[in-house]
């Protein structure tokens, strides 16, 4: 286990945050379609690889989460797997093992994440072929009497299942339940759902006998529905996000990662930041960034014009903030 808590502790290292580039082949081609690239094995495989070779990647980035397809392509135009370069270049392979949020029986509007058939030998497989640490998305709707307690509790605890097969077979989890930000809620609720749902995973954890040392955290902020309009202040964001966190997240975890949802890419960085500038002092664990939109959006956007130099420089400012944030420094 000694490994597995290095590689956990170099995941959210001071100043280091993960780049989340496991979009599902569905999700890439919406975001392609939406720019009029042509979605092919072959334009995602060159996609990614100027994402990778973007200069000095890993002055900013621990580790890379790739979806499978990605993880066994090789960096374009080369014999080199993507494993292989990532680690040539200091920089862990994280990969996304759920196969996808499904509706769960009997609830209407709720997501119960699938993909725990025949996990140990996909997490076995991919030990082997170079991955560091894994990926797990648990999806949380608020709306109108949900999210149901058996939604959570079901999630929660396909959740630690995942996350001590991951430690079983030399995989550092990433656990990630994510209350999304679609919908009119307040602040409030986004606060007391996500309290529940960290309660009720932290539980399920405990009874899985997940090491709590040796797995990363990667949550929502605490935020208001997008289609709300209440004016909340961006200290009341910090702080609300730091108390549910506080409450619930145990000191052994080295590290908490955020995913950016819906937010722009600005505001994940500037929220980041004030997190660490108002609780630096005070946390028990690193908090950084996990960000899949956050980090990509402006790269993908001129990546759709043609220009990679422009893509990748906004890969490397983006995540060059995120660390000045990671460390409360902007
Ligand atoms: O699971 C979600 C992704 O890894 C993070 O994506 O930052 O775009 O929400 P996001």
């Amino acid at each position: 286990m000694k490994n597995l808590k290095n590689i956990a502790q170099a995941m959210v290292s001071p100043g280091k945050g993960i780049l989340a580039a496991d979009e599902s082949t569905p999700t890439c081609t919406k975001r392609f379609t939406a720019l009029k690239i042509e979605s092919t094995e072959s334009s995602r495989n060159r996609y990614r690889s100027m994402l990778l070779s973007a200069n000095n990647l890993n002055q900013y980035i621990s580790g890379v989460i790739l979806f499978d397809e990605t993880f066994y392509q090789n960096m374009i135009d080369t014999s080199q797997t993507i494993p292989q370069y990532l680690k040539s270049k200091n920089i862990l392979t994280g990969i996304k093992v759920d196969t996808g949020a499904k509706s769960l029986a009997k609830h209407p509007g709720e997501k119960i994440t699938e993909g725990l058939d025949n996990l140990r030998e996909r997490l076995q497989k991919y030990h082997m072929e170079g991955a560091d640490f894994a990926k797990w998305r648990a999806v949380i709707t608020i709306n109108k009497n949900i999210p149901s307690d058996t939604c959570m509790h079901a999630n929660a605890h396909a959740l630690a299942r995942y996350a001590s097969l991951c430690q079983e077979n030399s995989i550092v989890p990433i656990v990630e339940p994510e209350v999304l930000m679609e919908g009119n809620h307040n602040i409030n609720t986004c606060y007391e759902v996500t309290d529940k749902i960290l309660k009720i995973v932290f539980q399920e954890l405990k009874l899985l006998k997940v090491d709590l040392e040796a797995m990363v955290l990667k949550p929502n902020m605490v935020l208001s529905g997008l289609e709300n309009n209440e004016k909340i202040s961006e200290d009341t964001v910090a702080k609300m996000t730091y108390d549910v966190l506080n409450k619930n997240v145990p000191k052994e975890v080295p590290g908490i990662a955020f995913l950016s949802g819906g937010q722009s890419s600005d505001l994940a960085t500037q929220r980041l930041n004030n997190l660490n500038k108002l609780y630096g002092n005070e946390k028990s664990w690193n908090l950084t960034f996990s960000y899949g939109r956050g980090l990509q959006q402006d790269a993908l956007l001129n990546w759709a014009t043609g220009n990679t130099k422009k893509a990748q420089e906004a890969l490397i400012y983006r995540a060059k903030m995120n660390q000045h944030a990671s460390l409360g420094k902007l």
